[in-house]
């Protein structure tokens, strides 16, 4: 009889897992309110007091909510200065949006490996990256855990660059004690979909520089100024404006945000610690031992070694059948077909007159994000931390008999 799900034998896990976005009757109260108002899109209320929710929650001045964590990003880069043909220092181990903004306002994305215990970028390795044309760095939490910010502030500063933290995945996240978004000059933060804070589409900035927020307010209205009239556009700008509907959303999400950011926290504690009887997988470590991620993805460094080399992709086919749906995650954004190709290219931005350097993405390599994403790590979902105890129980459970039955899958390795 075998005990392997995958072949036949019993599921590690019987029950499904929790509903994103969960069901509230707290968002359907405030689309209502939206509706009857009147008031749709600009001058309401809600997107005012989401923003001022968001700002309170991350100990941050100012904030301008747009229509997508893209969009946050491509204002807060413009808003900083990043001009066309201007390198901005991006990790390769993100979503394409990191980077896809810097080119979509003309910038050159320049990747820098990964540290390959937390997945953020490696401070260390910034320096070299710098040129004389580098204009910026995007910091990603990614999975929702903080990146290094004191020593990539510190890097910035001595050479009079400005940071951008991509908090699309990292609601709540705190590094060292602050929470994330208004550490760098600017944060970008996500509504999307699957993310922690949901109006299913939505971004928004957080800055304590007022500066910068009233480009990023100009930037995202059609190049108004607060004090300035309706028809009185003193620079370019775009419409970006998010809606009262995705305000009232967040409004809600907000307040839903700190039992969840602590459930997310405190399983993925649990989490970590059972992990230590299994040998071979880990949770992503963080930055610094302070630190408390939002847990967006709850992000494993898989060793296959320590799975006789089972293949990755053969072990989640494995951890799947027991009830456990996991997923190999992105691969590293220069080998996007976006960025693959572009070798000594003629096309716009990454050519002059535009850019003074030449890009050949085929020749970048960032071994450590290479490893994770080809063989070394797996993710579970952003629903994953919203369950019990138990569940954690059963992801550990799951792997643990894994390895204890890989001889049922070298067999059937071995037979096809
Ligand atoms: C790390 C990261 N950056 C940026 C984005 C872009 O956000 P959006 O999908 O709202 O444009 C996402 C989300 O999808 C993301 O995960």
């Amino acid at each position: 009889m075998p005990n392997l799900a995958i072949n036949g034998g019993e599921k590690t896990r019987t029950e499904g897992w929790p509903k994103w976005p969960p069901d509230d009757p707290g968002f359907l109260e405030n689309l209502k309110a939206v509706l009857d108002s009147g008031v749709w899109g600009v001058n309401g209320e809600w997107t005012l007091k989401a923003i001022e929710m968001m700002c309170d929650f991350h100990d941050a001045n100012h904030g301008v909510a747009v229509t997508s964590g893209t969009t946050a990003l491509e204002v807060a880069l413009r808003a900083c200065g990043v001009k066309v043909g201007d390198e901005v220092i991006v990790p390769p181990y993100t979503f394409v949006a990191t980077a896809s903004s810097v080119v979509a306002i003309g910038g050159i994305p320049v990747f820098v490996d990964i540290d390959p215990e937390t997945f953020n970028i490696d401070p260390d390795a910034i320096e070299d990256a710098i040129t004389d044309r580098t204009a910026a760095i995007i910091a990603v939490h990614i999975g929702g855990s903080p990146a290094d910010m004191e020593p990539i502030m510190q890097v910035a500063r001595k050479h009079g660059l400005k940071v951008v933290e991509d908090c699309a995945q990292a609601h709540g996240a705190i590094y060292r004690g602050r929470r994330v978004g208004a550490i760098g000059d600017a944060g970008a933060f996500s509504f999307q979909s699957s993310k922690n804070v949901t109006a299913g589409e939505g971004g928004m900035i957080l800055t304590n520089d007022p500066d910068l927020y009233s480009k990023c307010w100009s930037l995202h209205n059609i190049g108004r100024v607060p004090e300035g009239g309706w028809y009185d556009h003193r620079v370019m700008g775009f419409n970006y404006r998010m809606t009262q509907f995705q305000g009232a959303l967040i409004c809600r999400g907000m307040e839903l945000l700190p039992e969840h950011f602590e459930l997310r926290a405190r399983n993925g504690d649990y989490l970590r610690q059972r992990l230590e009887e299994v040998e071979g997988v880990e949770l992503q470590k963080l930055t610094h031992p302070d630190n408390v991620s939002a847990f967006h993805l709850y992000i494993f460094r898989y060793d296959p070694e320590a799975f006789d080399g089972l293949s990755r992709d053969r072990f989640l086919q494995a951890l799947g059948a027991e009830g456990i749906p996991a997923a190999r995650g992105y691969n590293p954004l220069y080998r996007e077909g976006m960025f693959a190709d572009k070798v000594n290219t003629d096309e716009f931005p990454f050519c002059p007159p535009f850019y003074e350097g030449t890009v050949n993405y085929k020749e970048v390599s960032c071994p450590a994000c290479e490893h994770i994403c080809d063989v070394g790590s797996f993710w579970m979902s952003q629903r994953t931390g919203l369950a019990d105890e138990k569940a954690m129980d059963d992801i550990v459970d799951a792997i643990l008999k894994i390895q204890a039955n890989l001889d049922e899958l070298e067999e059937e390795e071995a037979a096809q």
